[in-house]
């Protein structure tokens, strides 16, 4: 029997290869101090953030491309393998064609491929993990590449001091092929406009606009629910999980989470003082750290977990 109300049982994932791509010019907290009224020592508090990359040559797509290569060659993974290509972004270059479809084109893809983006700002990268899990067995390759890459400097406000200094941009990208593995994942949404938004091509004031406090809240009550639902409904516990990969969007977020967890610190992965929060490519981005840090081994249970606009949130256990 599968899962209620199914009545198959659907194959996990098992991530084959990361990659990442990362603009060369990178913004200190010092150099945020000359665009807007902060300092160094605030930012670090309140964020954990140091600095974070700012595309200055590059774009979405080129630092999609980059990711996607770097993960194929890290894997040894040949074009003609991959069958679906998910990119979550908020920062595309082009409103249409998707920005997976120009992947396609630069990766050399042939025409057997479904290539679609996914649109659910931060969480965006975790409901591709779903959306791969539930597509790669019908389709004739057996690799899906799952890519989270935002430009969000073309979309911050840098007179903004509530929110330049926390955002940064880069990709991530990650390839999973259906496996005999343990996955599941449980996702919400609660159709809210007012916590974080931006304004959509032609409109005025198209830059990030958050109420921090209220996200803040959110995010750790959404995340530690995540967690410990899966867990329970797993019949786990924190025990059995090696990493936790939460979004990347505040040290201090991650720091309450963790406080539902004690004795655990350790599992959760914090990469931020680098990168700032970098939307949906925060979690395909750690898990590149982790894997290229030889910390992810196989047999581990990982969970991703993560939030954003909508506002969504999602939590997925992985069994490497
Ligand atoms: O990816 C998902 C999206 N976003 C998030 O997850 C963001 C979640 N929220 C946050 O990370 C935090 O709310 C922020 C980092 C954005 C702000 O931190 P906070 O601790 O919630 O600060 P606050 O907004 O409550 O502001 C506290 C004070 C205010 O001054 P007063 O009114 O107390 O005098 C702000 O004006 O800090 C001031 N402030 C700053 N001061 C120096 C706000 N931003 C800055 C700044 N530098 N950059």
């Amino acid at each position: 029997m599968g899962r209620k109300g199914t009545d198959f049982e659907l194959k996990g994932l098992k991530i084959v290869a990361t990659g990442k791509a990362l603009p060369k010019h990178s913004l200190t907290n010092e150099d945020m101090s000359k665009l807007v009224d902060t300092n160094d020592e605030w930012i670090v508090t309140r964020t954990g953030i140091h600095s974070r990359f700012q595309c200055r040559e590059e774009s979405c797509l080129s630092l999609a491309v980059g990711a996607a290569r770097n993960a194929m060659e890290s894997g040894g993974i040949r074009p003609e393998q991959i069958g679906l290509v998910l990119v979550a972004s908020q920062t595309a270059d082009y409103a249409f064609p998707s920005t997976a479809c120009m992947i396609q084109k630069e990766l050399g893809l042939g025409e057997e491929v479904m290539a679609f983006d996914i649109s659910a700002a931060c969480t965006g990268f975790l409901f591709s993990l779903g959306t791969a899990r539930g597509l790669l067995e019908a389709l004739k390759k057996p690799y899906a590449l799952l890519i989270g890459s935002e430009q969000l400097s073309r979309i911050i406000d840098y007179t903004d001091r509530g929110t330049c200094i926390l955002f940064g941009d880069g990709a991530g990208a990650v390839i999973v092929e259906a496996a005999e593995k343990e996955f599941y994942q449980k996702s919400w949404s609660r159709g809210d406009i007012g916590a974080l938004s931006c304004p959509g091509l032609g409109k005025e004031g198209q830059h990030i606009q958050m109420n921090g406090s209220e996200v803040f809240r959110f995010a750790v009550t959404a995340m530690q629910q995540g967690i410990s639902e899966v867990l329970a409904e797993k019949g786990l516990t924190m025990d059995d999980i090696a990493h936790v990969v939460c979004h990347q969007a505040n040290a201090r977020i991650i720091g309450h989470v963790q406080k539902k967890f004690p004795g655990q610190e350790e599992k959760f992965f914090i990469n931020i003082d680098h990168y700032g929060n970098t939307s949906a490519a925060s979690i395909p981005l750690a898990l590149d750290d982790l894997n290229k840090a030889g910390r992810l081994k196989p047999g581990q249970k990982i969970i991703c977990v993560g939030f954003g606009a909508g506002l969504t949130w999602s939590c997925a256990l992985l069994e490497l």
